[in-house]
């Protein structure tokens, strides 16, 4: 999908030779650059190319840990490359072709370095075949690709997708992905859109799911291990939901996490209906959620169509549904309409958190002013007014912060609270629908608020967004 900012592209030499006697302007073959240029993880995603279409071919043994892999990724040139980059953290290349023939590399860090044996033009069409094999590494915050008592799973934001497939791992370059794994006779395995097969041969069965729609590498999600998986069909949606049994051991006197996610997912056609008249019909053919019962796995991700969630939410129902409303939420906020770097994440998180106060004021729990009135009591000194949620640095703990995720729907509400209700909700609705499918940064947000809304708008971002410390005049005594 060619939707990359230009602005963001690095400026590469355009040498224009022009022989004489030949009308056409030759572009020099350049290598492309080793990143897309984002400002936090500038070796994250790869210069020179877009990507349309991932393949992958996988196979993995959970008795061995072992994965078996051919990604084949189909991509445009966006310049004359004579070498372009893939992301790749660990495993083993033991193959690599452009075309029709086979292809040099080179590894260097997360950098695979790909020379085709012949270059590529600007514009050209191009097939890459990489065959892999080795042990996904997990990322030392616990995310990317976890080895589980009887499988795995994949949760790979910002960047973990490289440490299980070669990637033009950034959202600025999405794609549309099919995913066919191959696992021992037995076990399920689980990914993102519709299961379009199943299939087993000696011991081993193929499960294959294609993802209609683009979607951010970070957005690939795998599973494997015992499942029960449960499709249906709610509102024109086919749902595909897959929850580890072990969830469901029983525990005295209380709920099991299996019971509790069973009840939430129950409730994913009604919290899509009611977030769809928030944001505008839900963009996907598909859905679900998935559940594996390892707590190592300590946070949820709104993979596309599909969010795999941690067990620990599953503790009670109200905060059970209430993950589940977040990760919906990002379907369309984070997924639908993506980033265009991550200094620009809380449009993402702000949003989604923004949907669990709508959710808890609409289950009676709580109002959103309500919510908002509780933080905005915290005191100055609260980790809550440390980060900046518009520019929270590359850190995972300052991108996962609570600045990022709570003062960013408290922006929201401040952003409600000064232009109505009414605008609000053209401006949220609108925002959605005229951005779908683009990637998009904070300034793009607050120019729509201030056109939407007539109003300068200006100081209350700046100062939601861009302010250290506690917005002033904050959290006074109701009446005061
Ligand atoms: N975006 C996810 C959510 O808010 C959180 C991902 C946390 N990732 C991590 N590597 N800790 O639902
Ligand atoms: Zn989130």
């Amino acid at each position: 999908m060619v939707r990359r900012r230009l602005v963001l592209l690095p400026v590469t030499a355009v040498a224009v030779a022009l022989v004489p006697g030949t009308a056409l302007a030759e572009e020099a073959a350049a290598p492309g650059a080793s990143g897309i240029g984002d400002p936090y993880y500038p070796l994250d995603g790869n210069g020179g190319y877009d990507v349309d279409h991932y393949d992958l071919a996988l196979r993995y043994d959970p008795a061995t840990d072992e994965l078996t892999a051919t990604a084949t990724i189909e991509a445009a040139a966006t310049q004359a490359l004579s070498s372009f980059n893939l992301d790749l953290q660990g495993l083993t290349v033991s193959a690599v072709t452009v075309g029709d023939d086979d292809a040099t590399w080179t590894r260097d860090g997360g950098e695979l370095t790909i020379t085709p044996a012949e270059p590529l033009e600007g514009g050209q069409e191009f097939t890459t075949v990489v065959t892999y094999s080795g042990v996904p590494q997990t990322l030392p915050d616990v995310s990317g690709f976890l080895h589980t008592d009887d499988g795995a799973v994949v949760a790979g934001q910002p960047d973990g997708a490289d440490t299980w497939f070669p990637a033009n791992d950034h959202p600025l370059d999405p794609a549309t992905v099919s995913v066919s794994a191959t696992v021992p006779e037995g076990l399920e395995a689980i990914s993102n859109g519709a299961l379009t097969g199943q299939s087993t041969a000696d011991g081993w069965t193929t499960w294959r799911w294609e993802a209609a729609e683009p979607m951010a590498t970070y957005l690939v999600t795998l599973a494997i291990g015992e499942f029960d998986v449960r499709e249906y069909e709610a509102d024109g949606i086919r749902y595909w939901d897959a929850l580890d049994p072990d969830l469901s051991t029983p525990v005295d006197g209380a709920l099991s996490a299996g019971e509790i996610a069973t009840a939430s997912f129950a409730r994913q056609p009604e919290i899509v209906g009611w977030l769809a008249d928030w944001l505008g019909e839900y963009p996907f053919e598909t859905a679900g959620g998935i559940v594996d019962d390892d707590p190592a796995l300590a946070f949820a991700l709104e993979t596309q169509t599909r969010p795999i969630y941690s067990p620990l939410f599953f503790t009670d129902q109200l905060s059970g549904d209430v993950v589940v409303v977040h990760e919906l939420a990002h379907q369309w906020t984070g997924d639908l309409v993506r980033i265009a770097g991550w200094q620009h994440f809380w449009l993402n998180e702000g949003f989604a958190t923004y949907a669990e106060w709508l959710w808890l004021e609409r289950e009676g729990a709580l109002t959103a002013q309500q919510t908002f009135d509780e933080l905005a009591a915290l005191p100055p000194e609260s980790p809550l007014w440390e980060d900046l949620p518009g520019d929270p640095g590359p850190a995972l703990e300052d991108l996962f912060s609570a600045a990022v995720y709570t003062r960013g729907a408290m922006t929201l509400h401040a952003l409600r609270t000064a232009v109505g209700d009414d605008v609000f909700a053209t401006i949220v609705r609108e925002w959605v629908s005229s951005r779908a499918g683009e990637a998009v940064t904070t300034a793009d947000f607050t120019a729509h608020a201030e056109a939407v809304s007539g109003q300068e708008l200006d100081e209350l971002f700046q100062t939601w967004l861009f302010t250290p410390g506690k917005p002033a005049g904050l959290g006074a005594a109701p009446g005061a």
